[in-house]
């Protein structure tokens, strides 16, 4: 970014030079690029670094002390003309050139002085891997590991990751000495976009860029790190309806910030009309005519066989009366499910994301909690905790089978013994069906319900399965 800036100066005054302040600041370009090119190869490939320090540490020792001297020489020098022109009563007809000259000098020393700092700052660093020098490298005890302090350029990242010993050197609540906030590897892989998302003023207004946060957490740079500003809000947010009227009424359109949504009005996300920018559920917005028969009453029966995928809260529920109270719904929705179990007074969290429409904020809107939650991440629940898992429209034909193994072993960790695993109305390949229904039974949970019914729409190669499984106490030490 500093090398077009600096020839472009250069271009910029061809006439009346005088030479040995050119041939002066060309030197010094020269000397500072070819060290900074250096110092960026060594600093980012850290991990060579320090094991060609360790395989060689006096080849790079000798050229690096020539460079610093030189260095100083050429600052030296720079700032004896700086001062001459300071000292100077220059003629008005070349103050403007002066003027020039001494602003292009003082960005030169600039960068070399920059040049100078991480220098000496490397060889810090390059003494102590050398007094090291006897151990492999391998064997070197591990350093408090502040690495993704060295990777990121951006300071609030920096910050951010930085382990935070506590005040008052005491423990926290949580048992620890400090706060060792965490950013995800892949965040490392997404560096442009994670600097971008951290390149903000510290106390202003957020950038409308949530859908930037959104791709990086589905990415996998999952959980995002906290940031000091504002987070956008709906310009006039008026107050949510009564909850009694909350659950099954579009919500206002004035308390959703529409700016990154296809559709800028509820009305639109619950018409008919395609085009809306997302697929899945593509009606879950049209409250009255396909979202409230949703769970009690069957939506697809299949006509030959006369069997549904779609159970019934009813039915589920009093498999076990009562015992049903709290649970999770991990799903492509706009919250129903949490609504009607809300009526049979069981407490749903509904984890989503926003795929192209305000799911999240619809949730909410209508008075149930939403979970910003991506598939990459480990539930936020302890072990044995939950009633029930609902899932539906959400694990399906795309899923890797690995994948859905690690997703089935957390949710099994998160359920207690007894509550159930409801899958509901999964949607494969006929052909794949059974390796799905094999990673499923690799759970041995007792099997309440279990139906494959043909999928019509997609020429019949489609098959729709439904499942409610019951978690096993598994009494062993
Ligand atoms: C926390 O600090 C205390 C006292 O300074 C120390 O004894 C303990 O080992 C530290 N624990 C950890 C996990 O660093
Ligand atoms: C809702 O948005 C659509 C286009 O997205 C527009 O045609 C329609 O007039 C809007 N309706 C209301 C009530 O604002
Ligand atoms: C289909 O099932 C319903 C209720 O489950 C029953 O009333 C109906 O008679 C069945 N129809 C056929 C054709 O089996
Ligand atoms: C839910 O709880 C309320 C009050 O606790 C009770 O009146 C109502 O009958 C319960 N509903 C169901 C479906 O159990």
């Amino acid at each position: 970014m500093r090398k077009p800036n600096v020839f472009k100066k250069l271009g910029t005054w061809r006439g009346g030079i005088r030479s040995s302040i050119f041939v002066l600041s060309i030197f010094a370009l020269i000397i500072s690029l070819g060290t900074l090119s250096k110092f960026n190869s060594l600093g980012s490939f850290h991990v060579t670094d320090t094991l060609c320090n360790y395989v060689n540490p006096e080849s790079q020792s000798r050229p690096d002390s020539h460079v610093r001297r030189t260095l100083e020489t050429v600052i030296q020098k720079i700032q004896q003309e700086l001062d001459k022109f300071r000292d100077s009563e220059p003629e008005p007809s070349s103050s403007k050139h002066v003027l020039k000259y001494s602003s292009f000098l003082a960005d030169i020393l600039g960068h070399i002085e920059s040049v100078q700092t991480s220098l000496s700052q490397n060889e810090e660093t390059h003494e102590l891997n050398s007094g090291a020098k006897d151990i492999h490298p391998l064997l070197k005890p591990k350093q408090q590991s502040d690495e993704p302090a060295d990777y990121f350029l951006i300071e609030e990242i920096r910050k951010y990751v930085k382990i935070k010993p506590n005040r008052l050197g005491k423990q926290n609540f949580m048992g620890a000495n400090g706060t060792f906030t965490s950013i995800g590897h892949a965040c490392f892989a997404m560096k442009k976009e994670l600097e971008e998302y951290m390149d903000y003023d510290i106390g202003e207004i957020c950038n409308d860029d949530w859908r930037l946060a959104q791709k990086l957490m589905v990415h996998g740079c999952d959980p995002l790190p906290r940031r000091r500003c504002f987070s956008r809000a709906p310009k006039l947010y008026s107050k949510p309806f009564p909850i009694h009227e909350s659950m099954w009424k579009l919500p206002d359109n004035r308390n959703v910030r529409w700016s990154n949504y296809r559709c800028k009005n509820f009305t639109c996300l619950a018409s008919k009309k395609t085009q809306k920018g997302f697929f899945k559920c593509a009606d879950c917005f049209n409250l009255q005519d396909h979202e409230k028969p949703r769970w009690i009453k069957p939506a697809y029966l299949d006509t030959n066989s006369n069997v549904t995928a779609d159970f019934l809260i009813p039915e589920v529920l009093n498999i076990k009366p009562g015992e049903i109270r709290i649970g999770l719904d991990f799903s492509v929705g706009t919250g129903t499910f949490a609504a009607r179990m809300r009526e049979f007074n069981v407490t749903i969290v509904s984890a989503t994301i926003n795929l192209g429409a305000p799911f999240n904020e619809m949730i909410a809107l209508r008075g149930l909690v939403p979970l910003y939650l991506t598939i990459n991440q480990r539930l936020p629940f302890f072990d044995n905790t939950l009633d029930l898992i609902h899932t539906t429209r959400f694990l399906d034909g795309w899923i890797d089978f690995v994948l859905l193994d690690f997703v089935l072993y957390d949710w099994d960790r998160a359920l207690r013994p007894g509550g159930f695993l409801w899958v509901d109305s999964f949607f494969c390949l006929k052909e794949d069906l059974s390796d799905y229904l094999e990673a499923l039974r690799m759970l041995r949970y007792k099997k309440h319900k279990w139906v494959v019914v043909p999928k019509l729409d997609k020429d019949d190669k489609e098959v729709f399965f439904s499942a409610l499984l019951e978690k096993p106490g598994r009494p062993f030490r």
